[in-house]
């Protein structure tokens, strides 16, 4: 059931309104939102100030844009990205860090971006640049007791789950899942860039309850990070699988008519290594390395997050042994956004 929220529209689209002039009062309609249903009315006033703000924010950096150019043209070739990663030494030199870790595990491993090209792929390459790039636009997160580097860590493990998930059960691409994952909660660094005392509000309200961030933003009719971060990925033109995945990676997507069913795997794929991961990193002795966003809930995975994706109950320790494997050689990743 969609909940109401107060829309803006054109005099036309008012019935009968074509000729009379309109109020302000009369400009603002009920609109039925089916794809927003964390929008309330109180809402309305945060939005337009919230849009605002994402205006003052830095756009991507001019290798991002191009290379997500790129990954949306069919006819692009890995001499594209060559050329374009040429322009950029620091992250030339990132990623070819990355492809010699052992995450990769490239065999005798690459000295430069071509044979990196050849032995990746152009998908792959692209994807990491372009998230690379992403969060190089952030450096700080958090308050007194959650880091940049917890919620990087986060970030990747819910790429590497993401991307096992994908691997092991052939559901979406690999590497697209894993950019998904890595940008997932884009918007929590947004809301710090924006409006540092809500977040900390936030953080001090999940940690003192251990709910979930998205719960204590629902609990105060908050715009959640989830709608943030796919208005900033918009803004910033990111590809529309990777916002809308953003978008909905605490929604039950199964029955939403809007989404194209290649969407939805990949953003459920996200919503169960997102859960995956919160579970594993909160349980008593939890893995560590997992990293932390400011979720401080058990991480509870619901039946219909393995079911919507063909997965039985028993899968899930699949998944948890694949995870801890695979962040075992992730460690590099650990440096690559500094
Ligand atoms: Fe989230
Ligand atoms: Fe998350």
């Amino acid at each position: 059931m969609g909940v109401k929220v107060w829309t803006h529209v054109s005099d036309r689209t008012l019935k009968g309104s074509a000729r009379a002039p309109m109020t302000q009062a009369q400009k603002l309609v009920k609109t039925d939102v089916t794809q927003a249903p964390e929008l309330t009315v109180k809402t309305a006033a945060e939005y337009a100030e919230l849009l605002t703000k994402l205006q003052d924010m830095p756009t991507l950096p001019v290798i991002a844009m191009k290379v997500n150019e790129l990954i949306s043209d069919p006819n692009a070739t890995s001499m594209d990205i060559a050329m374009i990663l040429k322009q950029d030494q620091v992250l030339t030199a990132k990623i070819l860090r990355l492809v010699n870790s052992s995450y990769y595990a490239v065999p005798g491993g690459v000295s430069d971006v071509q044979k990196a090209l050849a032995f990746l792929g152009f998908n792959t390459v692209a994807q990491l640049v372009l998230s690379l790039s992403v969060f190089s636009m952030f450096s700080k997160f958090g308050d007194e007791s959650l880091t940049m580097k917890d919620f990087w860590m986060h970030a990747l493990a819910v790429a590497v789950c993401s991307e096992e998930i994908a691997k092991r059960w052939k559901i979406v691409k690999p590497e697209e899942a894993f950019t998904c994952g890595l940008l997932h909660d884009i918007g929590k660094l947004v809301i710090y860039e924006i409006d540092r005392e809500r977040l900390t509000f936030i953080l001090k309200k999940s940690r003192e309850g251990k709910k979930g961030f998205i719960e204590v933003e629902r609990e105060n009719d908050l715009l959640n990070h989830a709608y943030i971060g796919e208005m900033m990925a918009t803004r910033w033109g990111l590809p529309q699988v990777v916002r809308q995945a953003i978008r909905y990676h605490h929604t039950d997507v199964a029955k939403m008519a809007s989404l194209l069913a290649s969407a939805k795997k990949v953003i459920q794929v996200v919503r169960l290594a997102n859960m995956v991961v919160v579970k594993n990193a909160n349980a008593e002795g939890g893995a560590t390395t997992y990293g932390k966003s400011g979720d401080f809930s058990k991480g509870t995975v619901l039946a219909e997050m393995l079911e919507d994706l063909g997965l039985k109950i028993d899968d899930l320790t699949t998944i948890e042994k694949d995870l801890a494997k695979a962040m075992e050689k992730a460690g590099a990743f650990l440096n690559a956004n500094s």
